[in-house]
């Protein structure tokens, strides 16, 4: 993904001169590229300190993230949880479960993130909680659905971040030569932009990371 949108060494650059990853995540990072299918998926040193500082800076008490794969991005942002915050994490593949928790403890995180199994959609219609920071990271088909049903369990002057909006680059290429996915994170950016409830800025990182705040209700 990296390589498209930023050369492999200004990439490295960037790594070199940003904080070290936390011990537990630097061994998720690699088993998750040892054992796991599909290891790019996870956020990686740059996007996931990223991610941690935005939490710092929020200091959120409830964190919604939609799409927990093997717990990367989980952990980073559950580090700035206040002191009673908790972070809620969906994913549809059970199969990591495992992997996630046994990892959460590793960071000393497990009684903040609450692990849900399941569908997106069928989970976040049964959370009963006020968010101050989201992050979607799932099907990239369903964005738009996720950013409906969170928008009004975001408190207003939280946060909606949204991975991969650039894909790949596809974005910007004529529609007839998108993909599906790349249809879908364009059909996303631009109902952000229509949205006169929220401020936002995309980011060209890694893969594109969209930040939306919610002004209004
Ligand atoms: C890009 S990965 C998440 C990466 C993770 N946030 C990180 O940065 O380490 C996307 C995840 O979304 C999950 N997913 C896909 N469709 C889903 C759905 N409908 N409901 C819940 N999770 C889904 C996949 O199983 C996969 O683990």
């Amino acid at each position: 993904m990296t390589q498209v949108l930023i050369p492999a060494a200004i990439n490295q650059y960037a790594e070199s001169f940003t904080s070290d990853e936390l011990k537990a995540l630097a061994a998720l990072n690699r088993e998750t590229h040892l054992k796991v299918e599909m290891p790019q998926m996870l956020s990686g040193k740059l996007q996931g300190q990223l991610l941690q500082m935005i939490s710092h800076m929020i200091r959120p008490r409830r964190i919604l993230e939609i799409g927990t794969y093997t717990g990367y991005s989980a952990i980073c942002l559950a580090t700035g949880l206040a002191e009673d915050g908790l972070l809620h994490t969906i994913d549809i593949n059970e199969e990591l479960q495992e992997m996630c928790f046994r990892y959460f403890c590793e960071a000393g995180l497990e009684k903040k993130i609450i692990q849900h199994i399941g569908k997106a959609a069928d989970v976040i219609s049964g959370l009963d909680e006020e968010f101050d920071l989201v992050f979607i990271d799932a099907d990239k088909q369903n964005y738009s659905l996720y950013y409906d049903m969170v928008f009004d369990k975001v408190k207003v002057g939280g946060f909606i971040l949204a991975d991969n909006v650039l894909f790949d680059g596809e974005v910007v290429l004529p529609e007839s030569q998108q993909g599906k996915n790349a249809k879908a994170m364009h059909s996303y950016n631009e109902k952000i932009k229509k949205d006169s409830r929220i401020e936002h800025v995309l980011l060209p990182v890694r893969d594109g990371i969209m930040i939306a705040s919610k002004k209004s209700k």
